[in-house]
């Protein structure tokens, strides 16, 4: 399966997520690929600090650039079954060629900084796509939620989620850990850290098992 994690707004946690979940992927079916279509490369920073953790399973990345990187993606494909991408950046062509091949697709949002225009560009983006990929499956999530319990916020994206025609959000919800800055720094996901958060690692596992249907 190819998922992609994009969005058209920086800095609410796409590459977190998406080097989380391809570290547990990894953990689970031992070949997967990362690619890393961020002209930033912090997914491949990621990668490449894990490469020296010599204890942990590597997991392989790549860089796409350009709006031709469905064709690449897709000849990709034929070898790796599992394909994760970090696709970021305004307007970006690389999210839009990502998107005609992907099966499914998370927007992680930042709590606190709901922004329901960008989402509505979302939408209308994930619309105009499903004509070429019917198959896409675009999905919000709630990224950096306050562990406090005032629920306010996440009560407001519940009901401008219903405007969407094309998003749907995602069961899971992260909130706001140091777990998640640690393991990035290391090169590791959640679920490796040697102290671990155990609520981190719930909640990405809850995501996980969400994205490949483990129940
Ligand atoms: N759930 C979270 N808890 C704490 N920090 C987070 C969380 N998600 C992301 N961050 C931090 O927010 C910043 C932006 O995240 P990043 O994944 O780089 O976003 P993007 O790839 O969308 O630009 C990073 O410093 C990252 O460590
Ligand atoms: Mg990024």
């Amino acid at each position: 399966m190819i998922v992609l994690v994009g969005g058209e707004k920086g800095g609410t946690g796409k590459t977190t997520i998406v080097t989380n979940l391809a570290a547990m992927r990894m953990q689970q079916i031992n070949e997967i690929l990362l690619i890393d279509t961020d002209k930033q490369s912090s997914a491949s920073s990621w990668a490449s600090v894990r490469d020296q953790n010599t204890e942990i399973k590597r997991v392989l990345s790549v860089q796409k650039f350009g709006n031709t990187i469905n064709n690449e993606i897709r000849a990709l494909h034929t070898k790796y079954n599992d394909i994760l991408i970090d696709a970021g950046g305004q307007n970006s062509q690389e999210l839009r060629a990502s998107m005609l091949v992907a099966e499914k697709m998370y927007i992680p949002i930042q709590a606190g900084q709901f922004d329901v225009w960008t989402l509505g560009l979302m939408d209308q983006l994930v619309s105009q796509v499903k004509t070429f990929n019917p198959h896409l499956k675009a999905m919000v999530l709630i990224n950096r939620a306050s562990t406090n319990p005032s629920t306010t916020e996440i009560e407001e994206i519940f009901q401008v989620m219903s405007e969407f025609e094309n998003l749907t959000l995602s069961a899971a919800i992260l909130k706001e850990r140091i777990a998640y800055r640690k393991a990035a720094k290391e090169g590791l996901s959640v679920v490796e850290l040697n102290k671990q958060d155990p609520k981190a690692t719930d909640e990405m596992q809850f995501l996980y098992n969400e994205i490949y249907d483990i129940v």
